[in-house]
C-alpha cells in the first residue's frame, strides 16, 4: 500500500524525536557514569599525594606504580603536566582495557565450556605443570604452551575490537588492486579476517592445536591475527591484557571445576564497538 506523503512526513518527524531521545538517553549516562569514574580516580589521585606528604616526600623515590611514576614527573616539573592529564590517561588505560579484556576471558571460558576435550587438555596441561588447584605464576606461562594456543584461538574467533580503531587514508594508495582515495576512511575487518576459509582451516571451529608448532603470533607481525592491531598505533596495554588473560583463565579452570547452568549455551555475538557474547556466559564452580 503507497504510504501517504503526510504519514511519511510524520513517521520521518517520530524517528528523528526518537532518534533525539535516544541520543539524549546515552548522552545522560555517559554523563553519570563519567562522572563517577572521575571521582573514583581523583580520590585514588589526592589519596596517594596525602601519603606522599605525611611521608614527608614529594617525590618517591621507589617508583612504585604507574601513579607514582606520573606524579614524580609532574613534582620533578620536566614536562608540562599536572593531575588532570594523570585522570584523564588514566581513565583511557580504564576504558580501552577493562571491556576488551573482560569481553575475552569471557569468550575464552564459553569456548572451553563448550568444548569439553579443549577444556580437559588444558587442565591436563596445568595439572601436568603447575600442580592441580595451585596459583599460576607468569614465570610458568612459557611452559604452558596448550593455554597459549587457547587465548590465540580466542581471539581469532572473537577479537575484542572487531574492526579495530578506523584509519583514515593521509595518501591516495592502491592495495592489492583497490584504489584507496586520501581522506577514506578505513576499517580493517579482523572479525572477517579470523574466519576466512582461505587462510584457516575449518575456521569456524575452536580448534587451539592449530597453533601449536606455529609461529603465528597476536603481536602484529602476522596479519592474519591482529586482535591488537599493528603498526604504530597497536595496542600499548599488549603486554599487561596478555598476562593478565592468561593468569586469569589458567587460575580460573586449573582452580575450579566448571558446569554451565544452561547446557545449551547460546554463541551468538552482540556487534559493536567492541564484540560481547549477546548472551552472558553462566557457569557456576565446583571447587576441587
Ligand atoms: C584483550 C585485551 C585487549 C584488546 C583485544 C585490545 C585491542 C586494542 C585494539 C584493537 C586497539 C586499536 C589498535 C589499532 O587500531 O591498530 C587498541 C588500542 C588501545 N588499547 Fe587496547 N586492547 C586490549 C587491552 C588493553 C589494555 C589492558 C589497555 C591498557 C591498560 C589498553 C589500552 C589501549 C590504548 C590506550 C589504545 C589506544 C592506542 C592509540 O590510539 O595509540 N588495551 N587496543
Amino acid at each position: 500500500m503507497p504510504i501517504k506523503t503526510s504519514d511519511a512526513r510524520k513517521s520521518k518527524t517520530f524517528l528523528l524525536m526518537l532518534k533525539k531521545i535516544a541520543v539524549r538517553g546515552i548522552r545522560r549516562r555517559n554523563t553519570l557514569y563519567s562522572g563517577k569514574m572521575f571521582e573514583v580516580l581523583d580520590r585514588l589521585i589526592d589519596q596517594r599525594l596525602k601519603q606522599r606528604q605525611e611521608h614527608g616526600c614529594s617525590i618517591s623515590t621507589e617508583s612504585k606504580d604507574t601513579l607514582d611514576t606520573l606524579l614524580n614527573i609532574i613534582q620533578e616539573k620536566s614536562v608540562e603536566f599536572d593531575t588532570k592529564h594523570i585522570k584523564h590517561l588514566l581513565a583511557d588505560l580504564f576504558i580501552a582495557g577493562n571491556d576488551t579484556t573482560s569481553i575475552t576471558l569471557e569468550w575464552a571460558m564459553a569456548e572451553l565450556l563448550h568444548n569439553p576435550k579443549v577444556l580437559s587438555k588444558a587442565k591436563l596441561e596445568l595439572k601436568q605443570t603447575v600442580g592441580k588447584g595451585s596459583p599460576i605464576d607468569e614465570s610458568d606461562i612459557a611452559r604452558l604452551p596448550y593455554l597459549q594456543a587457547v587465548v590465540k584461538e580466542t581471539f581469532r574467533l572473537h577479537p575484542a575490537v572487531p574492526l579495530l580503531i578506523p584509519r583514515k587514508a593521509s595518501e591516495g594508495v592502491e592495495i592489492a588492486s583497490v584504489t584507496v582515495p586520501k581522506g577514506a576512511q578505513v576499517f580493517v575487518n579482523v572479525w572477517a579476517i579470523g574466519r576466512d576459509e582461505n587462510i584457516w582451516d575449518n575456521p569456524h571451529s575452536f580448534k587451539p592445536e592449530r597453533f601449536l608448532g606455529s609461529d603465528v603470533d597476536f603481536k602484529g607481525q602476522n596479519f592474519e591475527l591482529i586482535p591488537f592491531g599493528a603498526g604504530r598505533r597497536i595496542c600499548p596495554g599488549l603486554p599487561l591484557a596478555i598476562r593478565m588473560l592468561y593468569l586469569m583463565l589458567g587460575s580460573l579452570i586449573n582452580s575450579f571445576d566448571w558446569k554451565l547452568e544452561d547446557e545449551s549455551m547460546d554463541m551468538k555475538e552482540k556487534f559493536g564497538l567492541t564484540i560481547q557474547k549477546a548472551k552472558p556466559l553462566r557457569a557456576v564452580t565446583i571447587a576441587i
